[in-house]
């Protein structure tokens, strides 16, 4: 395993050292589950952010963690670029045919200069093209744009669903939405209404407030009819009509009628429900990084847009239950003008109750920013994670270190913080992390991405990804007709109603002329019950078999699954038939033979499949998707992880710290021995002591800090002619660090032996529950018709589906 491939932390580049500005070779490794405090990204153009920002998506990936990606400028669909192979073909329709010609070369050359570049700047980094294999396997991508038929559709105007339950019953929270929405909304058709004074705003509320406490959604054309005949006769202590005279409600009405009416409306109705659930994991269970591209709108049409979709992801975070983990990453490419420090635009009040209450429920947040003028300080109050680039002027940097001044309660580090950024390079980062005791300095790793900056509409329509795919139709398959029966129909009908054999038959669609065969149909419900895994549940089987001419007249193996409604079934015997039913099925004794056969066999055919966890005891619900229960296990696994990695620090730290102690007695021991030494030995600490301090935090890699011990111990042995007194203090001191070095060693074992949260055992398994005897109930047994309907060459057609 790669030293950065480390459980539930991130790769995001190498130390560099704040003296002297040069990488120290120690990997920096960021705990996944800061992130749950939030992060803000802040550097001037070019500083590398959104690369820092790919790279931490690509880390979330691999890990299994999905994302939401808000994406202003259009560069976010490079993390779809993504090349195992890394070879110049990859990169060939996505290289800048300008940029080649401005270097002279042919786009060929210049996608082989591209491969080459990319191979070797990962080859710096530790990474090979089966990282990238991995990241590409462990999820699915999708490119989403809002308002526009180029990639993925989001229907954000079909309707304004109600918000969940969770939302509702918060009275702050679901003012809020009603609120947000309200102004949204108002927003997009050009009117910048105060929640309080706009009567606009109230009405809207209001009509929004009515509807969605009752639980109910409401699509555009019904809003503009409530705002004509809202179902009120008051707001306020003021009447309707003179608070909000009809002929000015009707102007509003109007207003939002052309807004639906435009022909650029459209894309806003079609495509995918708004839904946060499903754009963090795919149906099939799979975590997802979506990602929102909305660099071609209109800005009202982003803020409307933008805070939509914060507004969902709220109401989703609420209905999930709390972790301390982390569960998923919203991110946002720039948030300029979202977030604005006076004024309130919809965005900000959602994103600022979501930095508050995102927290608990494991959704981390990370925005990035040129300058943290454009940011509101309450935001940045609450944010746990700083990456610092490089800024454009002293001035930016005064305003920066200003700006986190008034923000910081905790109080950062300030002095140390300017003299760190000062002249930072490009791709060079402060990283402030509130769960660290300082701050250091990084360059970002290479990332996997192929970042070819913003891409074309064009290009977004063959990135989309997976498309949804639609619900196949259930296809008729011909069938060749069963041979056609001598006995007249009448003669069937008579024989079956002497005989007292029950008969039955699925009736033709109307209109559809048909002709019926016949086969044995059973109808079963069967009852399933597993107390270890707290299910019980009763589910409805309908099978059929048709007879064979040989000397087994049914063989239930030859059975298939009917896919109709045993409801639909009517009594009796259906004209015409095509084929007449053999004799064995007219007589009523065989039925109780074929019941048993059929009971027996049943067991194979109707077994519950039901997803589990075995590692982790968990069982899906009944009504719990693939999809929801994946994401119930996916957290379940990394909480479980992050106890135990805190677990085995927490039994480490405390052999440290008597360690620490016994070496701080040594040395004291030391320093008595020898003033004269002193400058010297103390340095000798400091450089050991802060190696350690970062193995143990569990943030950096063992393996520079082990050697870096190495050093600082032989530093130390080659201190020479000291007193008997002293050696012995120092031998006291090695004998310790050495110790401390074993004990490192020894816990990043214990870590790094913990199950990893993607191997086999912690995966989803389905396991098949079958039925006890006692638990099966045959409802029906008996002859059954079947439609098919016959076209001009005589070919048949069934009318029903199979399973
Ligand atoms: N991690 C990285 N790996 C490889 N190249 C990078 C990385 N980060 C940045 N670059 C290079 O530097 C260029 C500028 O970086 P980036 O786009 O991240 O800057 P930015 O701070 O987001 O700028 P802006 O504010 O204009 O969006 C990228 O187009 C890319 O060529
Ligand atoms: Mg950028």
């Amino acid at each position: 395993m790669k030293d950065f491939e480390k459980m539930g932390s991130f790769y995001l580049g190498r130390q560099v050292d704040d003296t002297t500005g040069s990488a120290t070779g120690e990997l920096l490794l960021y705990d996944a589950k800061d992130l749950t405090t939030h992060g803000m990204i802040i550097g001037m153009t070019g500083s590398g952010k959104t690369g820092l920002a790919i790279s931490l998506i690509e880390e979330a990936l691999i890990d299994e963690i999905p994302v939401i990606a808000i994406d202003p400028k259009g560069d976010l669909p490079n993390l779809l670029l993504t090349f195992p192979e890394l070879a110049p073909g990859d990169f060939l329709p996505w290289v800048s045919p300008q940029e080649a010609s401005r270097e002279g070369l042919t786009p060929e050359e210049f996608a082989r200069k591209t491969a080459e570049t990319w191979k070797k700047g990962l080859g710096d980094w530790g990474i090979d093209g089966a990282r990238i294999h991995k990241m590409r396997e462990s999820v699915d991508l999708a490119v989403y744009t809002p308002g526009s038929t180029a990639g993925r559709m989001v229907s954000v105007l079909r309707s304004f669903d109600a918000p969940p339950e969770a939302v509702r019953a918060d009275g702050d929270l679901f003012r809020e939405r009603v609120q947000t929405t309200a102004s949204s909304l108002l927003a997009l058709i050009g009117i910048e209404a105060d929640p309080l004074t706009s009567r606009e705003h109230i009405l809207i509320s209001r009509v929004l407030e009515e509807k969605w406490s009752r639980g109910e959604s409401l699509d555009v054309p019904s809003l503009i009819g409530m705002i004509q005949l809202p179902p009120f006769s008051s707001l306020g202590v003021l009447d309707l009509e003179t608070f909000y005279p009809t002929g000015a409600r009707m102007e509003l009405a109007l207003k939002l009628n052309h807004l639906a009416a435009a022909p650029s409306f459209a894309p806003w109705m079609e495509g995918e429900p708004l839904d946060a659930g499903r754009f963090l994991y795919a149906p099939d269970g799979r975590p997802r990084a979506s990602i929102f591209t909305i660099s071609h709108l209109s800005e009202r049409e982003r803020m409307f847009f933008v805070s939509m979709l914060l507004n969902e992801v709220l109401g989703w975070v609420r209905t999930q239950p709390g972790t301390s983990s982390l569960r998923a990453i919203l991110y946002m490419d720039e948030i300029f003008g979202f977030f604005p420090p006076v004024k309130n635009p919809p965005s900000k009040t959602v994103l600022l109750s979501l930095l508050k209450q995102a927290r608990a429920y494991g959704l981390g947040i990370l925005l990035a920013t040129q300058n943290p003028v454009d940011l509101d300080y309450k935001g940045i109050a609450n944010t746990g994670t700083w990456f610092i680039g490089r800024l454009q002027t002293e001035r930016d940097k005064a305003r920066i270190l200003e700006g986190l001044k008034g923000a910081s309660e905790k109080g950062f580090p300030l002095q140390e913080i300017d003299r760190m950024i000062s002249g930072l390079g490009k791709r060079v980062f402060l990283l402030h992390n509130v769960h660290e005791d300082r701050p250091v300095l990084f360059q970002t790793r290479w990332a996997m991405s192929y970042l070819a900056g913003p891409v074309t509409r064009e290009q977004i329509k063959t990135l989309a990804g997976d498309e949804a795919s639609p619900a196949a139709p259930a296809t008729a398959r011909p069938v060749t007709a069963p041979a056609a029966g001598t006995m007249p129909q009448a003669s069937i009908e008579s024989r079956v109603m002497v005989s007292g054999v029950n008969s039955v038959y699925l009736p033709a669609p109307a209109g559809v002329e048909a002709e019926y065969a016949p086969f044995l149909g059973a109808f079963a419900s069967v009852h399933f019950d597993d107390r270890k895994r707290s299910i019980s549940e009763t589910r409805d089987y309908a099978f059929a078999v048709e007879f064979d001419a040989g000397p087994v007249t049914v063989d239930w193996r030859n059975a298939f699954e009917l896919e109709e409604d045993p409801s639909r079934l009517a009594q009796g015997v259906p004209t015409p038939v095509m084929a007449e039913a053999p004799p064995a099925a007219l007589d009523p004794k065989a039925y109780t033979r074929w019941g048993r056969e059929f009971l027996k066999w049943l067991p194979q055919e109707a077994r519950l499949a039901v997803m589990t966890c075995p590692s982790l005891k968990e069982t899906a619900r009944s009504d719990e998707s693939r999809a929801d229960f994946a994401a119930r296990v996916a957290l379940a696994r990394r909480e479980m992880r992050d106890a135990e990695v805190e677990k085995i620090r927490r039994k480490y730290a405390s052999r440290l710290t008597t360690l620490q102690n016994r070496l701080m007695r040594a040395e004291q021991a030391i320093e008595r021995e020898t003033e004269q030494a002193r400058h010297k030995k103390l340095d000798t600490a400091v450089s050991f002591g802060t190696a350690l301090a970062g193995a143990f935090f569990g943030r950096k890699v063992n393996t520079y800090s082990a050697s870096r011990m190495g050093t600082a111990i032989s530093k130390a042995a080659r201190l020479q002619k000291e007193s008997g007194d002293v050696a012995r203090a120092r031998e006291t001191a090695e004998a310790v660090k050495q110790e401390m070095a074993e004990l490192e060693v020894a816990m990043e074992g214990e870590i790094n032996a913990l199950i990893p949260v993607d191997s086999p055992e912690m995966a989803i398994q389905e396991e098949f529950i079958t039925p006890k005897a006692s638990g099966m109930n045959l409802t029906l047994l008996g002859l059954l018709w079947l439609p098919y309907s016959r076209n001009s060459q005589g070919g048949l057609t069934p009318l029903w589906g199979k399973r």
